[in-house]
C-alpha cells in the first residue's frame, strides 16, 4: 500500500497561486518571499537552540538607538541582507540595525524592482529568557529613477506597501504574510523544513478580547491615554465588561494574539517619550498593513497609520493597532482630552482628520 500523499499547501505553492492572480507578475515578489522564508527558518533554527548555540547574550556594540545589540540580532540581520543581496530582486535594504540604507553589493546586481525593509529581531530584550521573538518585514515596489536604490524608495508611506510579513519564533514558528489579498499564517513543520499553512483567511474577530500596553509607563501617560486605559479596564461610568490585559514586550508576540483573538495593542507617546518607542518604516507601517488586511486598523493617535509619509529611516511614532472600534475609540480619547499633547508634540497631525 503507497503511502497516500497528504494535500500539503507549502508557502511557496500559496505564494505561486496568489501570483497566478497577477497575469503580469514576473515572479520577482514571490521570489523575494521564497527567500524571506528561507531566512526565517535559518533564524528559526538559531532561536530554538539559542542557549546551545552561543547566540544568548549581548553583543559589545549598540545600534543607531543606542540599544545594545544582541547576537541574535546581529546574526539575523545578517542572514535577512545575505539572503537577499544577490537576487537581483532587491534595489535597497534597510534595517533597524543599520544607521543607513543597505546597498546591493557593487558585484551584485542592483537593478531589482523592489526593497526590503526590516527588523531583524523584534523583542530582543526577551531573548535570554526565552519569551516570544519576531522579524518584521517591509516590501516596498522601486520607484526611484536610476538602477540603485534610494532614501526615496524607502521612505515611502504605508498605503503603498506591496507586501508585509512577520515571523514569530514562539511555541512553534509561524509566517504570517499578506500582498494585499488577505492575511495567511504558515506554521513550520521543522521535520520537513517547510512552512505549511495553518491559518488562511485571518481575520481579527470582533469583540476584542485584550488589550496590551506597558503599564509600568502609567505615570508618564497623556490624561488621555490614561482615561482610555480605564474604558478598555471597564473603570469608566460605562461599566462595560472589562478586557484582559496581556504585555509580553515583544510587538510581534503581543500583534499575533491580537489579531488571532481580538484587541488592542497600543505603545503611546507619554510625557517621557512623545514620540514613542516604536519605529514607522519597519514595525507599524508593515503590522498597519496586515492589520488592515485582516479587518483591523493602526493609528499613531490621530489617523491610519498607513498614510504617513515617513521623513526619516529610523523615525518613531505612536501606535494604536488592532480591532477598528477600540482603534477609533482611541482616537477619540486623545482628540477629546490631549489636546495639549497633540498641539505641542504633533502639530503636523491635528490638522490632519481621522480617517
Ligand atoms: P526591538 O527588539 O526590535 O527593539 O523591539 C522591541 C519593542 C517591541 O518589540 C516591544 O513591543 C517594545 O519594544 C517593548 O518596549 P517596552 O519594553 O518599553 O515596553
Ligand atoms: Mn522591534
Ligand atoms: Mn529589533
Amino acid at each position: 500500500m503507497v503511502p497516500s500523499i497528504p494535500q500539503l499547501m507549502t508557502i511557496e505553492r500559496h505564494i505561486l497561486e496568489q501570483q497566478h492572480r497577477h497575469p503580469e507578475a514576473t515572479g520577482a515578489l514571490t521570489g523575494l518571499l521564497y527567500d524571506i522564508a528561507l531566512a526565517a527558518k535559518l533564524i528559526s533554527k538559531e532561536t530554538t537552540r539559542a542557549g546551545i548555540a552561543n547566540v544568548l547574550g549581548a553583543t559589545d556594540s549598540a545600534n543607531v538607538h543606542g540599544e545594545v545589540q544582541q547576537k541574535l540580532d546581529v546574526y539575523a540581520d545578517s542572514v535577512i541582507f545575505r539572503m537577499n543581496d544577490h537576487t537581483g530582486r532587491v534595489c535597497v535594504m534597510a534595517s533597524e540595525e543599520h544607521d543607513d540604507l543597505l546597498h546591493i553589493p557593487e558585484h551584485h546586481s542592483s537593478s531589482g524592482h523592489y526593497v526590503l525593509i526590516y527588523d531583524p529581531l523584534d523583542g530582543s530584550s526577551n531573548i535570554d529568557v526565552n519569551v516570544s521573538i519576531g522579524t518584521i518585514f517591509a516590501i516596498h515596489r522601486k520607484v526611484s529613477p536610476g538602477e540603485r536604490g534610494t532614501l526615496e524608495d524607502v521612505l515611502q508611506s504605508g498605503d503603498r506597501l506591496v507586501a508585509a510579513a512577520y515571523v514569530i519564533y514562539g511555541s512553534s514558528t509561524m509566517l504570517v504574510y499578506s500582498t494585499g489579498q488577505g492575511v495567511h499564517g504558515f506554521t513550520l513543520d521543522p521535520s520537513v523544513g517547510e512552512f505549511l499553512l495553518s491559518h488562511p483567511d485571518i481575520r481579527i474577530p470582533s469583540p476584542g478580547r485584550y488589550y496590551s500596553v506597558n503599564q509600568g509607563y502609567e505615570k508618564y501617560w497623556t490624561p488621555g491615554v490614561r482615561r482610555y486605559v480605564k474604558w478598555l479596564q471597564g473603570l469608566d461610568d460605562e461599566g462595560r465588561e472589562p478586557l484582559a490585559g496581556r504585555y509580553i514586550g515583544s510587538l510581534v508576540a503581543d500583534f499575533h494574539r491580537n489579531l488571532l483573538r481580538g484587541g488592542i495593542f497600543l505603545y503611546p507617546g507619554d510625557m517621557k517619550r512623545p514620540e514613542g518607542k516604536l519605529r514607522l518604516t519597519y514595525e507599524a507601517q508593515p503590522l498597519a498593513f496586515i492589520a488592515a488586511q485582516a479587518g483591523g486598523y493602526a493609528s499613531d493617535g490621530v489617523g491610519d497609520i498607513l498614510a504617513l509619509q515617513p521623513t526619516d529611516l529610523h523615525q518613531r511614532v505612536p501606535l494604536f493597532i488592532g480591532n477598528r472600534d477600540l482603534v477609533e475609540k482611541a482616537e477619540w480619547f486623545l482628540k477629546t482630552y490631549d489636546q495639549d499633547y497633540l498641539a505641542t508634540y504633533m502639530p503636523h497631525r491635528t490638522t490632519a482628520t481621522a480617517v
